[in-house]
């Protein structure tokens, strides 16, 4: 069992969400049709939260990319692996993703969900490596920044474990 140490506390992130969706709430207010884009799989937990705390009516669809292979070696392209289900053409889409590392995903996400016309299209992720960034990520709003180190929890894995625990630790993969 490798060693977790604690980088993000259930508390913080629970502060931190509150305060994300208070913004939210208030940029967004009197938009008539706000699209939240999950990306698979790690933001489902961190969507659930954001979600539930908005005082603006919202729709929620996901999408499902990969960069990454087994592991943490990014392999460059991303693949789209499941589309929304929703059309976005004429509505106000914001985008929700756990992690922003290389930057090359949310790019990806932001050509592809642009090319379809919606109404406005913005950028929430829970946390960014800064260090990691191989194209320029403008995330309107961010979560936490973080070294450049592998995290696991609320939402996000190493080779499919750990998503669950309620606060995000540093995992050493090759311990
Ligand atoms: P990017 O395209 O390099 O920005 O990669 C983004 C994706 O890589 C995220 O949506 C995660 O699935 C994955 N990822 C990158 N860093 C981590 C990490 O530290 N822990 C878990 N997943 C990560």
């Amino acid at each position: 069992m490798p060693d977790l140490e604690v980088l993000l506390s259930e508390e913080r992130i629970h502060d931190r969400v509150d305060e994300l969706a208070a913004r939210i709430s208030a940029d967004y207010a009197g938009a008539e049709d706000l699209l939240l884009v999950g990306v698979l799989r790690g933001a489902f937990i961190f969507l659930a939260d954001l979600a539930r705390r908005l005082t603006v009516p919202h729709a929620v669809d996901f999408i499902s990319l990969s960069s990454y292979g087994k592991g943490d070696r990014p392999t460059g392209a991303v693949r789209l692996l499941l589309d929304l289900r929703s059309e976005i053409e004429g509505r106000h889409v914001l985008i929700v993703e756990d992690i922003v590392d290389t930057g090359h995903t949310l790019e990806y996400l932001k050509q592809s969900l642009g090319a379809r016309r919606p109404a406005s299209l913005k950028t929430c992720a829970l946390t960014k490596k800064p260090a990691r960034h191989e194209v320029p990520v403008e995330i309107d709003y961010l979560g936490f920044e973080i070294p450049d180190v592998w995290v696991v929890g609320y939402g996000l894995d190493f080779e499919d474990r750990w998503r669950t625990l309620p606060h995000i630790a540093v995992i050493d993969p090759t311990s």
